[in-house]
């Protein structure tokens, strides 16, 4: 094994002198004492290796010993993973005492002990190729297929498979050959690169399908669709944690990826404590059953934010190939960045804008990237879904990582400090938001097919009376009230109904939360007609009373199980506000 010795010590930026060649993203351990601080080659200048160390080099001195362990950052990936809450190094944080780890402690991040029932998928002399399904078993909710390891080239031929039964994790339940007659023995447990990434499909696909949210101006307005990227800017406070829990709740995905990283740690405790109670509705099960957690918080060194979400990615990538749909929510992304350019700046490279590293959008496209919807080598579909938040100093979105994001992220759903300032939750602003699967012939089918033929025109006329609202706005709070034709008022007005009843929507409420498909067919039909009435008016002054009326008729509505008893009642309420005035 290589060796080499601390040179200089730059925070968490360490230069070793190393005894030989080591590779780019080679993993090492930095003797202190008693502990091993693991740590990654960022650069190589002849012998000298940079490497950023993923904890407090506190205590650390020049000429401290230094071991090269021959491999890339890695994650190990077998059935366990989910219900598991696991720091950017996947350090297992339920095995621990306090959520933050001491220096230089590293854990499992699999139970090695536990064992699975295996039920095989092939019989000898099957050809496989690496990401094959060779077995599979129950894991939670989800089916979850032991594979040919990914790193593997080839083809094989399956010489041993494991009878049905119970096995532990590192157990052979397969052999393999390959032409020349060498064999690999396979286990349930694999070790892939994060950084790295390892195909393990056939092609790529163009997304087609909606990824149903629950939430109306996400669903509606800017579908998101399975296999998409997505990001949330926001300034502080102004919801983006909150709408990322509300799509990891809600979702309709098998598996959920959540990177908190580097945002503040109550929140971090917040999901720790929260989602194990959550039931999931769709399974029946808890919510916890579907879901990983990757945290890193803000007192945890840079370093490791940058591990925690390329851990969560190749996870996803992982649950994927096993022909599953996988939703990663990464809060927030700019804290990434930002590690990024601490240690770019350390290393004294030429600083980009806003002194983030030049590279910065090549880094954040590439990683973008790797969502998707595949075949795989089965010919099965898979999806990774991506959504990031970023968080902009002072909101301003003309910022290094938004402008990066933005390129390379297909929808957008701009957070508004005007809209979170009011109350007005989820505080999207549906006009500065897009959706670039609006534009996807094969979503826009997909949405033709299961809400409505005319969806999409519906859609773009649910914008333009949002604009024309604004407009309204504008003119009556520059002329006044009574300057204005009645018609203006209207128009505003038609406007504030489709934000207050659609827009709108109370993340903490148990119906108002989720919308159904159906039941958005049903909203968008009866604003269409609402919108399309023109309404008796003889002073500007019944306008806001009148359709206050509706608002809170329809709100009652929202709050009412779809087609229940209750629900039917509003509905008439409101129904005969709208005769009233035809
Ligand atoms: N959909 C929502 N419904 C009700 N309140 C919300 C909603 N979104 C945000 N809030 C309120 O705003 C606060 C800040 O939201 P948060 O998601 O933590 O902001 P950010 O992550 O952008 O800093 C929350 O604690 C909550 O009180
Ligand atoms: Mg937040």
């Amino acid at each position: 094994m290589r060796t080499g010795k601390v040179k200089a010590i730059v925070s968490n930026l360490v230069i070793v002198a190393a005894d030989g060649a080591v590779a780019q993203n080679e993993i090492c351990h930095i003797q202190l004492g008693e502990i091993f601080l693991k740590a990654e080659v960022i650069k190589t200048v002849g012998d000298d290796a940079y490497v950023q160390v993923f904890e407090s080099t506190r205590g650390m001195k020049v000429g401290d010993k230094v071991v090269f362990q021959g491999h890339l950052l890695e994650v190990s990936l077998g059935p366990g993973i989910l219900t598991k809450k696991y720091d950017g190094l996947q350090n297992d944080l339920d095995k621990i005492e306090n959520i933050f780890l001491n220096r230089g402690t590293y854990t499992d991040a699999l139970d090695t002990d536990s064992e699975w029932n295996f039920i095989p998928l092939v019989k000898n002399g099957d050809v496989v190729v690496a990401a094959s399904w060779l077995g599979e078993v129950k894991e939670k909710n989800i089916p979850h297929k032991i594979m040919v390891p990914f790193i593997l080239d080839g083809e094989f031929s399956v010489k041993k498979i494991a009878a049905a039964g119970s096995y532990k994790l590192t157990d052979t339940i397969a052999i393999l050959e390959d032409k020349q007659g060498n064999e690999t023995s396979i286990t349930m447990l694999q070790k892939w690169p994060v950084i790295k990434t390892l195909k393990g499909y056939k092609e790529k696909i163009r997304p087609y399908k909606l990824l149903e949210t629950g939430i109306r101006i996400i669903d509606m307005m800017n579908p998101m669709a399975e296999g998409g990227t997505g990001f949330i800017p926001g300034p502080f406070g102004s919801g983006k944690t909150v709408l990322q829990h509300a799509i990891a709740r809600q979702a309709k995905v098998d598996v959920v990826v959540v990177v908190a990283c580097g945002e503040r740690a109550n929140e971090i405790v917040e999901i720790f404590t929260e989602f194990p109670q959550l039931d999931d509705p769709q399974t029946g099960g808890k919510l916890i059953d579907r879901t990983v957690i990757i945290a890193n918080t803000s007192n945890m060194p840079v370093a490791s934010r940058q591990a925690s979400v390329y851990t969560g990615m190749t996870i996803a990538e992982y649950y994927r190939a096993m022909g599953l749909k996988v939703l990663v929510l990464a809060d927030s992304t700019s804290r990434w960045a930002q590690a990024l350019r601490e240690i770019s700046n350390r290393m004294e490279e030429l600083p980009g804008p806003d002194a983030y590293p030049m590279d910065l959008p090549a880094v954040v496209s590439g990683f973008y990237a790797r969502a998707g919807q595949v075949k795989l080598v089965n010919g099965a579909d898979g999806s990774i879904t991506f959504i990031g938040t970023v968080s902009p100093a002072g909101g301003n979105l003309k910022e290094p990582v938004t402008e990066a994001t933005k390129k390379a992220a297909h929808s957008f759903y701009a957070l508004s400090q005007r809209r979170a300032d009011g109350k007005r939750y989820p505080a999207i602003d549906a006009i500065e938001s897009y959706s670039k699967f609006l534009d996807y012939p094969e979503l826009v089918i997909y949405m033709q097919q299961t809400i409505a033929q005319n969806w999409k025109a519906e859609v773009v006329k649910m914008k333009d009376r949002l604009f024309k609202g604004h407009e309204a706005m504008e003119q009556i709070s520059i002329l006044g009230d009574d300057n204005v034709p009645i018609d203006y008022h209207e128009t505003f007005w038609k406007s504030e109904l489709i934000d207050f009843v659609i827009l709108q929507q109370d993340a903490f409420d148990s119906v108002d939360s989720f919308t159904s498909l159906e039941r958005l067919k049903y909203m968008q039909e009866k604003i269409a007609e609402i919108c399309e009435i023109s309404f008796r008016f003889s002073a500007y002054e019944e306008v806001g009373i009148y359709f206050r009326a509706i608002i809170n008729a329809w709100k009652q509505i929202n709050y009412s199980a779809f087609q229940s008893e209750e629900f039917k009642n509003f509905n008439s309420q409101l129904d005969e506000i709208l005769n009233e005035r035809k």
